[in-house]
Parts: C-alpha cells; structure tokens; sequence
C-alpha cells in the first residue's frame, strides 16, 4: 500500500467546531474594525524577497531564517509572506492611497508563513487579523488601534494584559543603542553567546533572552525609555493619556522588544496567561520610517496584529451554529432523482437551505439522515407522488408536486 501523505509539520486542517469559531472571530473583527472606518485589504501571499529584506529588516529573525523564499520565475526571488505590514505599505504605495483623505485603515485576515518551531501556539502556516492606519502621526492613532484589538479580544473571550512602551525615533535609537552596545561589551562575559553575537546587529535583542546571566544583566541595563527626546516623550505621555481616558488598563514595561525593525516610538503587545509559552497574542506598534525605507516619501503609520490561534486558544469563543436545514429533499427511486434535484436547485434559488441525499440511501436511510441533519422539512419523491413531513410535528401529508417550497414558504411566515 502506499505511504500516506500527511500534513506538513507546523500545519493544521481547518475544520468543523474549528471553522465555525473561525467565521464567528472574523465575524466580530469585521464589525468592530469596519465600524471605526477600517476597510478591508487583501494582499498576495508571497511577495518580492526584497520587500520583507528591507521593510522587515536583515537582522531580524525572521528574515535571517524564517522566511520561505523561493525562485518565482523571471529571474525574481519571491517569500511567503512572514507579516502583513510591509505588504500593506507597498500597496498603499502602488494604490498612490497618500491621495486620500489620511490616515487610510485598513484591516486584514490571511494567512502567514514563518519557519519556526512548530509548538503550542506556534506554525509555520497561521493566521493573522491586522489593522493598519496610515498617514497619520497623531497619538490618537495609536490609543485607538490599540484600544480596537482590546475590543477584538475581548469579544473572542480572551483575557489579556496590555504591554506598551516607545521606542523612539531613529536618531534617538541609535544614541541610545550606542549606549546599550557599550554597556553590553563591559558585561559581555556574562552574557549568553548568542546576545553576545548580536552586540553588534541587534542589541536590543538581549532583552528578550531567556539566558539566566543574560537576564541578570539586562536588569541593569540603561532604559530607551529614559533616553527619549521631549517630542516623542510627548507623544507617548499623549498615547498613555488617551488609553486612561478610555479606561484601558495598561502596563509600561521598558523591556518590551518587537521581533521587527520597522517600529519607531509605540510599540505594545498583548499577553494572555492562557497561552503558555508563546503567550503573544498580538501586537504591534508605530512604523514612522516604514514607507521611506520601502522608497515612498516620508509617512506615518500605526497598526497590530493578531494571531487567530492564539486568540481561538487562549479565547472562549462560542462558535455559531451550523446553518439550519430549511428542507431535505428525499426520493424512493432513482427515476425521481431528476426531480429532487430539480426541486433542490429551485429551493436554493428561492433562497432555502436545501439539501438533497447524495449517497445512494434507502429512503429510510434518507429519513434518518434527514433527522441527523436537523432539516425542518422533508419531500418525498416517490411513485405516488410528492408528500411534505413537517419535522417539528411530524406530521406528514400528499402535497401537489410543484408545490412544495409554496408549502415551506408559507409555514415559515
Ligand atoms: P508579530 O508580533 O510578529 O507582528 O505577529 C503578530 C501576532 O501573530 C503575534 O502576536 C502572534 O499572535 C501571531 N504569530 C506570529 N508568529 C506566529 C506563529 N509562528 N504561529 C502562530 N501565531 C503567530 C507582526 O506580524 C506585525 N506585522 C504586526 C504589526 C502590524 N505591526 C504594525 N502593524
């Protein structure tokens, strides 16, 4: 016999009780998002390599060993795409979107592809729901975005805490990572290698590591927080201000660091406790330098995303239930199959949730089946013509063929 062929690893089927709470979370973004003026955008699912090289950054995880990137042909290397912001921000490039009244919202739902370890809460195919609003550097922005993924999960039943910082603009960063570089290199001998290695690419890194010694150092180390400059001090006390103001609760943890280079002062994340080790739920931040570094004129922009398995698992989402069966649509022999499905076709035009025996039962198979499915009504086709069963009274009587969907129609009102 041959092999079976399995799903690759970090992978899953969608399906069922899975797909329902799925439609139902898409559901609840959709409604909050579009109704703060978001609309939807869908980008491709790869793009040119370069466009993640330059927006994500090189140093970063995720381009140094994440990214599937293959030859697309025309001598173009093309990736699956890790995350949705750059992808956004060359579109609102190409769309010459800078025309519209600013800042344009734009909100997504797709899938993302990142080769990492595949573990609770961790794939290598999953879904991100994302918002972007671009055009805009008002700290009102950043208060509302953040406060519409609250809203996101709250509906989805997750219990999260907020975490948010600022990182500055560029020119204060990289004072400040002159800084943090120098005290790195005095403590590098307690330090793990791999922050070590990184001193230079990435200092910022070190604080995510989990290394003991590494940790111990990091407790000390100077805070970009403490080094702002007074304009993006400003802007962040203003961003704090707002979330008081909408009464969300937030913690300042001048340890959070993104795993993307494009973030310029807000950055936020938000945990759940119901995750385990991955416990990010979503989050993202302010991307000021985003658009210039991808070749467009200096623009504003803001978002987040999050995880839809995270969300599904850390949530208590109650999945909508199946659509209900207005009509199963049963026949005694093959010489009225022709018929039902005729009758079926017409039942979904008249706009009912039709559905006819496709697996060769019995008729009292078909009944069975019928029952399974919770249909409200059943036809019977059969030699002595058409009979409607009413599956609620159970009642069951002749009716005119023909007539049918007239009978279901005017039961329903
Ligand atoms: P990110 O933090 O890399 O940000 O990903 C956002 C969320 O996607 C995470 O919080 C997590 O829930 C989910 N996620 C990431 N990787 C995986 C994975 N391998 N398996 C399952 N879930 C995962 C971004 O992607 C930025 N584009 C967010 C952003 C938008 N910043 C500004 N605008």
């Amino acid at each position: 016999m041959n092999r079976r062929i399995q799903a690759p690893r970090g992978t899953y089927d969608v399906l069922g009780e899975q797909a329902l709470a799925r439609d139902a979370l898409e559901r609840h973004a959709r409604t909050i998002l579009e109704r703060a003026g978001y609309e939807r955008i869908e980008t491709p699912a790869f793009e040119a390599t370069e466009l993640f090289a330059r927006g994500v950054g090189e140093s970063t995880d995720v381009v140094q060993k994440e990214m599937y990137t293959l030859e697309g042909g025309d001598s173009e290397s093309i990736t699956l795409r890790p995350e949705g912001t750059a992808p956004v921000c060359r579109a609102y490039m190409e769309h010459g979107m800078h025309k519209r009244p600013q800042p344009v919202k734009l909100w997504y739902f797709g899938a993302y592809f990142r080769r990492e370890r595949p573990q609770k809460g961790r794939f290598r195919q999953f879904w991100q729901i994302g918002a972007e609003a671009i055009g805009s550097d008002d700290p009102a922005v950043d208060a509302e975005t953040i406060l519409l993924l609250a809203e996101i999960l709250e509906a989805a039943g997750v219990r999260a805490r907020l975490r948010i910082s600022s990182l500055g603009m560029p020119l204060n960063r990289l004072r400040y990572r002159d800084k943090l570089q120098a005290y790195l290199r005095d403590n590098a001998s307690r330090l793990s290698e791999d922050v070590v290695a990184r001193i230079e690419l990435n200092p910022l890194r070190a604080f995510d590591s989990d290394h003991p010694g590494t940790r111990a150092v990091m407790a000390h180390a100077p805070r970009l927080l403490d080094e702002l400059d007074r304009e993006d001090s400003e802007h962040f006390a203003e961003v704090l201000g707002l979330l008081d103001a909408a009464a969300l609760p937030y913690d300042v943890d001048t340890a959070l660091v993104r795993g993307l280079d494009y973030y310029t002062r807000t950055v936020f994340e938000y945990t759940s406790a119901d995750l385990g080790a991955q416990s990010g739920v979503g989050g993202g931040g302010r991307y000021d330098g985003l658009i210039e570094q991808l070749g467009g004129p200096p623009t504003p922009g803001m978002g987040w995303a999050a995880g839809v398995e995270r969300i599904l698992l850390a949530g208590s989402l109650v999945h909508a239930a199946a659509a209900p069966l207005d009509l199963f649509i049963a026949y005694e022999k093959p010489a009225q199959r022709e018929a039902a499905f005729r009758l079926t076709a017409d039942a979904r035009r008249a706009g009912h949730a039709a559905r006819l025996e496709l697996g060769g039962r019995s008729l009292k198979g078909q009944l069975r089946q019928a029952d399974r499915a919770g249909a409200r009504y059943v036809a019977i086709l059969g030699d002595e013509g058409t009979s409607l069963k009413d599956m609620e009274t159970g009642e069951q009587r002749a009716v005119e063929a023909g007539t049918v969907l007239h009978h279901i129609t005017q039961v329903r009102l």
